[in-house]
């Protein structure tokens, strides 16, 4: 079995500004061991318990957390209907934190529709919270699993171009990998969005200070030369629900839309990545391409989500 000096037990997950990259390196090989030899985990989370508190619907996290957690020989706490809970009559996260907490749950994996939810729910828990999905504001674990598919697919992650492509204003996923992949060494990062979608200034605050290559690309007629320079395309939706005006949303859907014929200005060996789900914005036509990288990229949350809860919960408690 893996070990390490690297500690990561008890720890929360709230941000991806709160790692380091030799915590990151050992997540990731450890994600490596989980794909290669999984079985020998898969008791390492007997009575352990892990609540999954859903507010916002989920497929790919809610899933691949409950498959993971189970992997591991787990318990997974389900609270995935806010409308069949005690929230739906108004119930408090704090309440709802503080009840779990009381059933005897280990971790508590929580995503809800406000910013600053899980560094909340993280403050007033004494046992691990896992933001997974924070409104707008942060992804933590799915850029994890974003730059773990780097890896996997690229071999390496320092010196990667990322094209992030689409609704990058209301994104959760972008900040969250801008924040880990600023980690690596000579990460280039491109911003591809009317000024409408643009990335949020505290994003650009956070690369500024770290001087991490990027650039607002704003002028649709500058995609396709900006394509020639980037390894990954990393595709978002328009986050529908996130948008204060509706008719704001009617303007600009459909403004993008990543198929063959973009990609004809790209790279040929471009990796194309979304964390999913999509919508329009990602052609179907890609999928039978070896360009489309985000099946793969879904598949990876298991291990990875694996890796990360073993690592908080599991054997791993000292160097
Ligand atoms: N990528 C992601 O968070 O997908 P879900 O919303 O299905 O969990």
């Amino acid at each position: 079995m893996h070990s390490s000096r690297i500690n990561l037990h008890g720890r929360d997950v709230v941000s991806s500004r709160d790692f380091t990259r030799q915590e990151i390196e050992h997540l990731f090989a450890l994600a490596a061991e989980m794909e290669r030899h999984g079985e020998e985990y898969r008791d390492t989370l007997r009575n352990k318990k892990v609540a999954l508190v859903f507010v916002e619907p989920s497929t790919r996290t809610f899933q691949s957390f409950l498959a993971a957690t189970r992997a591991l020989g787990g318990e997974a706490v389900p609270m995935a209907d806010p409308s069949m809970s005690a929230m739906a009559k108004g119930e408090t996260l704090h309440d709802t934190v503080k009840m779990l907490e009381g059933y005897g749950v280990d971790c508590i994996v929580l995503r809800h529709p406000s910013r600053g939810a899980a560094k909340y729910a993280a403050e007033m828990a004494s046992i691990p919270v896992i933001n997974a999905g924070s409104g707008s504001q942060e992804h933590p674990t799915q850029s994890m699993i974003d730059l773990y598919t780097i890896l996997r697919r690229r071999g390496s992650i320092d010196g990667v171009s990322i094209g992030a492509i689409g609704d990058l204003r209301f994104s959760r996923t972008i900040p969250s990998l801008s924040y880990l992949a600023s980690l690596f060494s000579g990460v280039s990062l491109y911003f591809m969005a009317p000024s409408a979608l643009q990335v949020r200034p505290e994003v650009e605050l956070f690369l500024k200070e770290r001087n991490i290559k990027y650039k607002r690309i704003e002028e649709t007629s500058e995609i396709a030369e900006t394509l020639r320079e980037i390894d990954v395309l990393y595709v978002t939706r328009l986050q529908k629900e996130r948008f204060p005006d509706p008719s704001e949303y009617e303007k600009l859907r459909g403004s993008y839309i990543v198929n063959r014929e973009l990609l004809s200005h790209a790279r040929s060996d471009i990796g194309v990545m979304h964390p999913l789900p999509r919508v329009d914005e990602l052609s179907p036509e890609i999928d039978s391409t070896p360009n489309a990288w985000y099946f793969d990229q879904a598949k990876y949350g298991l291990p990875l989500r694996m890796a990360l809860l073993y690592l908080i919960l599991g054997g791993e408690s000292s160097g």
